[in-house]
């Protein structure tokens, strides 16, 4: 239970923010006596709306946990990648880091899983390349997200130019409680909790190797 409320904790700390900062830069534009163009005012409401949906998403996915009743639902992967670049961009804009991606060369594909389990494993895995991007204060940082159709399953990975996990806590990292971030910054969770999603909700693989750039997350999911 506690896991659980620490895992909310940790998915909703970033989207509550981008609201909390769209709506004051609204707000103070305002009191500048700023115009703000209808244009402007529609694209922050269109980002706050699509955020707090997917607030209630990640409540109706705990709450799936928690009742241990796992709808299933017919999700296609490139709309929930969409969803989840939408959540991550705003942040990953203020931090100057890139995002590339390629899944959008693929025709749709469809899995049965319950709805805003892959999100949020892919979620932290795109925080925490974030938080190791501006922690080493990397010069020209991306995040690359690719999408590969293979036989009978599919492959995601995330790639960073981070400069890769350390060889000694590589072991550690999809351990409950495992972080070296400073409390306020990390639970630890992210990992193990995607690693559950993955590998015992979805029956599938979630590991990861170091590149030349820095640490891939690879996660395959049976088609
Ligand atoms: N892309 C990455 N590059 C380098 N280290 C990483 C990366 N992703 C995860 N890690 C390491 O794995 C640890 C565990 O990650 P996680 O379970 O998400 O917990 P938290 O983010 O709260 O620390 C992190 O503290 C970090 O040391
Ligand atoms: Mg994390």
């Amino acid at each position: 239970m506690g896991e659980m409320i620490g895992n909310i904790a940790h998915q909703w700390r970033q989207p509550l923010s981008s609201i909390s900062i769209t709506a004051s830069n609204i707000k103070l534009k305002q009191n500048l006596n700023e115009s703000i163009t209808k244009e402007e005012l529609y694209n922050d409401m269109a980002m706050i709306l699509s955020k707090t949906q997917y607030l209630s998403d990640t409540i109706d996915t705990f709450r799936g946990f928690l009742k241990e009743e796992k709808e299933q639902k017919n999700i296609v992967i490139q709309e929930r990648l969409d969803l989840v670049l939408k959540i991550v961009s705003s942040t990953l804009t203020n931090s100057h880091i890139e995002l590339k991606s390629n899944y959008n060369e693929l025709d749709p594909i469809s899995l049965n899983m319950v709805v805003g389990e892959l999100d949020q494993v892919l979620i932290n895995i795109i925080n925490n390349a974030k938080d190791v991007l501006i922690e080493k204060k990397i010069q020209k940082p991306w995040i690359k997200l690719k999408l590969i159709l293979e036989k009978n399953k599919i492959i995601i990975s995330i790639e960073d130019n981070g400069q890769g996990i350390p060889e000694n806590i590589k072991d550690k990292i999809f351990e409950p409680y495992f972080s070296t971030k400073h409390q306020s910054q990390g639970t630890g969770l992210g990992l193990h909790m995607s690693y559950k999603i993955i590998v015992e909700s979805l029956k599938g693989k979630i590991y990861t190797e170091n590149t030349q750039n820095g640490a891939k997350f690879y996660i395959e999911l049976p088609l």
